[in-house]
């Protein structure tokens, strides 16, 4: 092993067999959604190909531009924002919001096979193409990333983790943080949330301790509740952890 190598924070990259449709997506849609392997990610370069494929993208056979791309749907590459959601499980809150916000550009990270066919899928049925995918762990996508390129960061009910003894697996780590710091904008959020009172806890103790962070809280409606334009997630609704929802706004200091 690689002793350089962060330890893994996340447990399953596949499950049962992907069904026929869903294989299919992941050999031809996903070359055209994917973030280069290696190489510091060229973000306007990723989102300024049709998802019609192009050098590099690798190649598709059967899908047509046509089926990926309604017109309806502006070109991503004029968006504004860029936003990254890691760890977006089957997909579902990653593509509700690139769908509501078609200016925006959208950068999901997810190790587990079956979350990213799950994703495509959405991804094919809503149109989005302002959606990139890297199937893998996120920390090689920040790494890849050009300062100060993000304006939001969504980690949405992370692995917990919850034993004392793999604490060291959780992904809030001073030095992903570090690296989060990097990449953000100034002003740009961090989105937190977790149903597992520890995780939440530990989160706001090590954001609030770089001083690139600020937490924007004023009062405990803020952690309460859930910002207004949240889409419930399927871990979400699964109700796993120990205690309700917190949701955690963090600022990248100026
Ligand atoms: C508990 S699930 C939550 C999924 C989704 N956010 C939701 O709320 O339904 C946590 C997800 O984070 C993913 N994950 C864990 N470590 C990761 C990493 N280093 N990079 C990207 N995703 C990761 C896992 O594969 C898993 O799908």
């Amino acid at each position: 092993m690689d002793e350089h190598r962060p330890l893994r924070t996340f447990g399953r990259i596949k499950a049962r067999t992907l069904k026929p449709r869903q294989a299919g997506l992941m050999e031809t849609l996903l070359p055209h959604l994917a973030v280069p392997e290696e190489g510091e990610i060229d973000v306007e370069a990723l989102f300024s190909l049709p998802l019609g494929g192009g050098p590099g993208r690798g190649a598709v056979q059967n899908v047509a531009p046509s089926e990926l791309v309604p017109a309806s749907h502006p070109n991503p590459s004029k968006g504004e924002g860029l936003v990254l959601e890691i760890g977006f499980g089957g997909g579902e809150h990653l593509v509700a919001q690139a769908s509501a916000q078609p200016d925006l550009r959208f950068i999901g990270v997810e190790p587990f096979i079956n979350g990213v066919a799950s994703c495509l899928r959405h991804i094919e049925e809503s149109g989005a193409q302002n959606i990139r995918l890297h199937q893998g762990d996120a920390r090689d996508v920040v790494a890849r990333l050009p300062d100060a390129s993000l304006d939001r960061v969504y980690i949405l009910f992370p692995d917990p983790w919850p034993k004392v003894r793999h604490h060291k697996r959780r992904l809030i780590q001073p030095e992903f943080l570090g690296e989060l710091a990097r990449v953000m904008k100034p002003g740009a959020e961090l989105r937190f949330a977790t149903d597992w009172a520890n995780y939440a806890a530990w989160t706001l103790e090590h954001v609030t301790r770089d001083a690139r962070f600020k937490w924007l809280a004023e009062s405990a409606a803020d952690w309460r509740a859930a910002w207004p334009e949240h889409v419930q997630t399927r871990y979400e609704q699964k109700q796993l952890g120990d205690c309700a929802p917190v949701w955690l706004r963090f600022e990248r200091s100026a």
